[in-house]
């Protein structure tokens, strides 16, 4: 892929060599410079912030969703900016080109290492903050919208339902995700099963690219717009916006959660899902939210596994469908609402019933806490033996939480090449493993690290391996990294990448 995979290389290479100009401190320096290099001239007070000033840890802070990483012993930036305009991205990037210093994009901050505000290595680092680029353009009769990186997907599935009620976007299911890094993974959500993941809908894109110029799908070439539709986050150039097609959904939506304890023969029911939950009819999608709670006999917990469905169409159908794939949960009706697409989308994201669906436009998430978490991708049922282990060790940590995500239908049908995104047909679902804790005690964090990194290795008799996959948006850095930040070699880097990508690795490192 020549020119456009080694887009940031030449940049990283200058980092080397440059020096800042000796008198000034890097924010005058970098402030002289997008003065100079920005069109349109940028307000001062609400674009620019440095670490000398009040606001700067709220702006940090802001959209950070992983609190580990915010920790005081973690490397801040020298200054944060906020492009009002597209010309500022540009200048961004040719001024820290310039003066030799790290660049860091955030959009909507729910990196799971928090690359797009904090950095492994004491390098100075400026963040790119998109947050004030969020401009959604919807047009109904082309079945599309142009969005810019910074807004949130929530903002977008309402813009789409303001619009219409029959038309919705296919992306993640928690509402304050940033369009802009979340598309650069693939970004699955309740619709998947029926049409791909979000990377699957797009129709363009504007980047900017390490060179300071803005591309579209046409002027960055057919190859670029591959690697950017997957191929993780802060690699290809600074996405600016995604041109999305929007797909139908039903004027009626139905959803549904039923939770399963032990007592309640939770490991025989997800014994089943797990053979059935990637066959049954492309409009239904349930996951399985697995986690401990109080059990009935006082002082007890349990394991709870919860059934969280959005099926595209009415109860009556559902019904149906269940009797006939999945009779061993026993849905009944009264456990079933029927709703429109966008009531579906807060329901699903954990919104109180009744909450109007307004609250989107906020671009606020519901929680932050500190957490780790990993993933696998799974192609052969795991054993009822292979769950109980797995019981045991969710029952000695204190707020674990895994996700089970169930593939099939549509993502069957995409070959593992159409787009970097890679796990396609064959896999059954995907887990997410999650620890979360409320204490910046490095400590505690070590103690809950090492509790997923065990329960990590006992899951590899079960699921995918050589290699052992992972989602690239739930960005694991125990997999590897760059050592140090910049001149990783294709063979080291495969380490991980294979991992994100399989056999996709090749063609977005060439
Ligand atoms: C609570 C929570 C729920 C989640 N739910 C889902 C889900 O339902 N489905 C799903 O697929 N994923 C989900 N994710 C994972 C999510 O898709 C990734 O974390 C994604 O990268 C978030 O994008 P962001 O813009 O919010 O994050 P950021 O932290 O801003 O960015 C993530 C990465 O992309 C880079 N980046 C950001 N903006 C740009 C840009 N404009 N151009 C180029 N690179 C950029 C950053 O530098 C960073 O490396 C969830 C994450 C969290 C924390
Ligand atoms: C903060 O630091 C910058 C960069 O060194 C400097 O230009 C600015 O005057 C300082 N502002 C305040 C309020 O001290
Ligand atoms: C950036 O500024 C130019 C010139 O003023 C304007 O035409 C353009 O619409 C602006 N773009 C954004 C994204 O604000
Ligand atoms: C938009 O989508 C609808 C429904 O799928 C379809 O009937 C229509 O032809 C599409 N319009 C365009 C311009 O693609
Ligand atoms: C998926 O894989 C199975 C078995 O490996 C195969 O029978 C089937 O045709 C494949 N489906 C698609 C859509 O490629
Ligand atoms: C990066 O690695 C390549 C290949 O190992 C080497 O040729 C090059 O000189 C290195 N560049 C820097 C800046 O270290």
């Amino acid at each position: 892929m020549g020119d456009s995979c080694s887009a940031f290389l030449p940049l990283l290479l200058l980092l080397l060599s440059a020096s800042l100009v000796a008198s000034d401190s890097i924010q005058d320096s970098f402030y002289k410079c997008l003065s100079v290099n920005s069109q349109i001239s940028f307000p001062l007070s609400t674009s620019f912030f440095t670490p000398n000033i009040s606001a700067f840890t709220s702006i940090l802070q802001s959209s950070a969703q992983n609190l580990r990483c915010l920790v005081p012993s973690v490397p801040k930036p020298e200054l944060i900016f906020t492009p009002l305009n597209e010309s500022h991205v540009q200048a961004a990037v040719i001024c820290s080109k310039q003066l030799g210093i790290q660049l860091r994009v955030r959009s909507g901050g729910h990196d799971y290492e928090g690359l797009s505000y904090m950095s492994q290595v004491e390098t100075p680092f400026v963040v790119v903050d998109l947050s004030k680029l969020r401009s959604i353009d919807v047009d109904i009769e082309d079945n599309s919208s142009w969005v810019q990186a910074g807004a949130t997907v929530g903002e977008v599935y309402y813009r789409i339902s303001e619009k219409s009620k029959t038309h919705g976007f296919p992306a993640g299911l928690c509402t304050s995700l940033g369009i802009g890094g979340h598309i650069t993974g693939g970004a699955y959500g309740s619709m998947m099963r029926r049409y791909g993941l979000g990377a699957d809908n797009v129709l363009d894109a504007r980047i900017v690219d390490a060179n300071g110029r803005i591309l579209d799908r046409e002027s960055m070439g057919e190859d670029l717009f591959w690697a950017i539709r997957g191929g993780g986050g802060a690699s290809f150039g600074i996405i600016l916006s995604w041109k999305l097609k929007l797909v139908p959904v039903p004027a009626t939506v139905t959803v549904f959660t039923v939770p399963k304890t032990l007592e309640q023969g939770a490991t025989k029911i997800l014994y089943k899902w797990q053979q059935v939950a990637d066959k049954l009819d492309e409009d239904l999608f349930i996951r399985v939210i697995i986690n401990v709670a109080s059990a009935a006999a006082k002082g007890e917990r349990t394991v709870q596994t919860s059934y969280n469905a959005l099926f595209l169409g009415g109860v009556d159908r559902l019904l149906k469908v269940m009797s006939e794939s999945f009779p061993e949960l026993g849905l009944q009706r009264k456990d079933c609402t029927e709703m429109s697409w966008i009531e579906s989308v807060l329901y699903i994201a954990g919104y109180p019933s009744s909450t109007p669906p307004a609250v989107l436009l906020q671009g606020k998430s519901l929680f932050k806490n500190f957490f780790k978490a990993k993933s696998d991708f799974v192609r052969e049922p795991i054993p009822e033996t292979g769950l109980e282990g797995l019981w045991k060790r969710l029952l000695e940590e204190e707020s674990p939480l895994m996700i089970w995500n169930p593939y099939g239908g549509m993502m069957s049908k995409i070959p593992e090449s159409e787009i970097p995104f890679p796990h396609r047909n064959g896999t059954l679902f995907k887990i997410q493993y999650l620890t979360s804790w409320q204490d910046a005690d490095k400590d505690i964090a070590a103690k809950h690290i090492d509790w997923i990194r065990r329960l990590y290795n006992y899951m590899a008799s079960y699921v995918s391996l050589f290699p052992r996959t992972a989602y690239v948006n739930y960005r694991d850095l125990d997999l590897g990294m760059n050592k140090d930040g910049r001149n990783t070699s294709f063979i080291q880097a495969s380490g991980w990448g294979n991992k994100y990508f399989k056999n996709n690795f090749n063609r977005l490192g060439f």
